[in-house]
């Protein structure tokens, strides 16, 4: 017999706010979450789905807790067990809500199957300029959802309370075609170089959280002025975006951009319905997603349902509580989300994909690979590359065209040849350089922030060369 006392679902049940406490199960323990509640990664909103009852329906989504140390913390708030005549819930009979996912490549490294995140693998991530969409990495919050191309419509809010209705058809045969090359980046890519700082919350994405892609869509220029819009507007204003992905609670996927960059000619961003010539994959937003050239990938809504401006950021967890940057010294006791903006444009960022860490290389003449990008369009000038740790420096030679400045949205490709001599061990490091001259920090320590987010330091890649 346990020392906790026993109480039935339905006592657990009462418990479901912050004001009457919040408690919830898991197998037969009963938990008083209640101080957790706003330190949830997840957000307070989501946990709070769950107040009053088991934990497994919610999890069954989000297997970003089938980790040893989400038990371990939940360990702690243990106060009671279900009375035994109390029946654990059979996990299998909630209805799996990511059997609609669609098949993908198995290339691709995933990093979570529930909701489905995965990346290229760094082996083929600079194979071409262009990523293929197959092996282009996917983050999905949520169950991918199943959208019937003939009924979808894509509502965009006008001004007095004016509603466009657009169908597929209308939006491709309305609005001219644009395309645009374009390299999207998620804010965690390159995260668990963070991580072995210390410890952060996040998918351990390695250096494949990016690629390239030839989007084709129409201008969201181009629907905003069709909705009745204005080149320009008095004011702060924000261009919002829904997804048609939502949680268990309704709550759809969503983002915003400033207004000024989603009417700007210049800005290129579009309401894309194809990938490099093909129509959207599932995983990717079909049958419609925002395109945001040189922005943290998280404001490209994918499944775009619903576009509307409003004169504040959009209310979505994504928007408001996550996907922001804090100083070392911030932790989940202290943090403050309103305290910092939403990440929009991204620093300049460069990896290495080949060789990988460890690898034993022939001596001789050895060719160090990798991508370098900056957001905000501005283009990468130059690739440092070093072969000892960073005492000594080549550049490296840029692939690909230059684009036109201030609307470089495209990654550069590059590559060193250098002689390595047998034996020798060689850490190899690379650094990219921006139009704006801003560099990549030498170390990811003073850079780290505990959501694990624009990790852009310096890439590090040590190898051995054979005798
Ligand atoms: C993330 C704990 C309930 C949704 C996390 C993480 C922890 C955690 C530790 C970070 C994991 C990591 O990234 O390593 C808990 C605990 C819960 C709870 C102790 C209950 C007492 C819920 C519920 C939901 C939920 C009920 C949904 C309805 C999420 C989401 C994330 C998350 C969406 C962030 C995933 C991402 O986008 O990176 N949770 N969680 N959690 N949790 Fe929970
Ligand atoms: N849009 C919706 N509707 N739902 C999502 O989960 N994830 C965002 C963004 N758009 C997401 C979304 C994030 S965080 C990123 S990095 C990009 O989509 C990833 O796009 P991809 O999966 O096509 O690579």
């Amino acid at each position: 017999s346990s020392r906790y006392p026993r109480y039935t679902r339905e006592e657990v049940g009462r418990h479901r706010s912050p004001q009457d406490r919040v408690w919830v199960t898991h197998g037969t323990d009963v938990f008083d979450v209640t101080d957790f509640v706003e330190l949830h990664p997840g957000g307070a909103e989501k946990l709070l789905l769950a107040a009053g009852g088991a934990l497994e329906p919610f999890w069954a989504l989000y297997a970003v807790h089938n980790q040893p140390h989400v038990l371990e913390l939940l360990r702690e708030f243990k106060v009671g067990e279900l009375s035994p005549d109390e029946a654990p819930p059979d996990p299998s009979a909630a209805q799996d809500p990511f059997a609609g996912d669609p098949p993908r490549h198995p290339g691709l490294r995933i990093s979570s199957r529930k909701p489905f995140n995965a990346e290229t693998p760094a082996e083929l991530l600079t194979e071409r300029f262009l990523t293929p969409n197959e092996l282009f990495f996917t983050r999905n919050h949520l169950p991918v959802p199943a959208v019937d191309p003939g009924s979808y419509r894509l509502r965009v809010e006008g001004p007095e309370g004016r509603v466009l209705s657009l169908s597929l058809s209308e939006l491709r045969s309305r609005f001219p075609k644009h395309e645009v090359t374009a390299t999207l980046q998620c804010a965690g890519n390159r995260r668990s170089e963070m991580s072995r700082v210390r410890p952060v919350k996040g998918l351990a994405w390695d250096i494949g959280a990016i690629g390239t892609a030839r989007w084709g869509g129409a201008r969201l220029r181009d629907v905003l002025l069709h909705a009745g819009f204005g080149e320009e507007r008095d004011g702060e204003w924000h261009v919002c975006f829904e997804g048609l992905d939502a949680d268990p609670g309704g709550a759809p996927y969503g983002a915003s951009i400033p207004y000024g960059r989603a009417v700007s000619a210049g800005a290129d961003v579009l309401l894309a319905y194809e990938m490099n010539g093909e129509e959207l994959p599932r995983d990717h937003g079909f049958p419609v997603r925002v395109v945001v050239p040189g922005v943290v990938g998280a404001r490209s809504v994918k499944w775009l349902g619903r576009v509307a401006v409003s004169a504040a950021e959009s209310p979505s967890h994504w928007q408001q509580n996550d996907y922001k940057g804090f100083s070392p010294c911030v932790d989940w006791d202290s943090v403050d989300y309103s305290s910092a903006p939403a990440i929009q444009e991204l620093p300049v960022q460069s990896a290495i994909t080949h060789p990988r860490p460890g690898a034993a290389v022939p001596p001789g003449e050895l060719t160090v690979k990798g991508y370098a990008w900056s957001g905000g369009g501005r283009d990468v000038v130059r690739v440092d590359v070093s072969l000892d740790g960073g005492r000594t420096w080549s550049v490296a030679s840029l692939a690909g065209e230059r684009a036109a400045p201030g609307r470089a949205w495209a990654w550069r490709l590059w590559e060193l040849r250098a002689p390595v001599p047998a034996g020798a061990q060689l850490e190899i490091v690379c650094k990219a350089v921006d139009r704006s001259y801003n560099v990549q920090p030498d170390t990811v320590g003073p850079i780290w922030n505990l959501r694990g987010v624009l990790s852009n330091a310096w890439h590090r890649v040590p190898v051995t060369v054979t005798r």
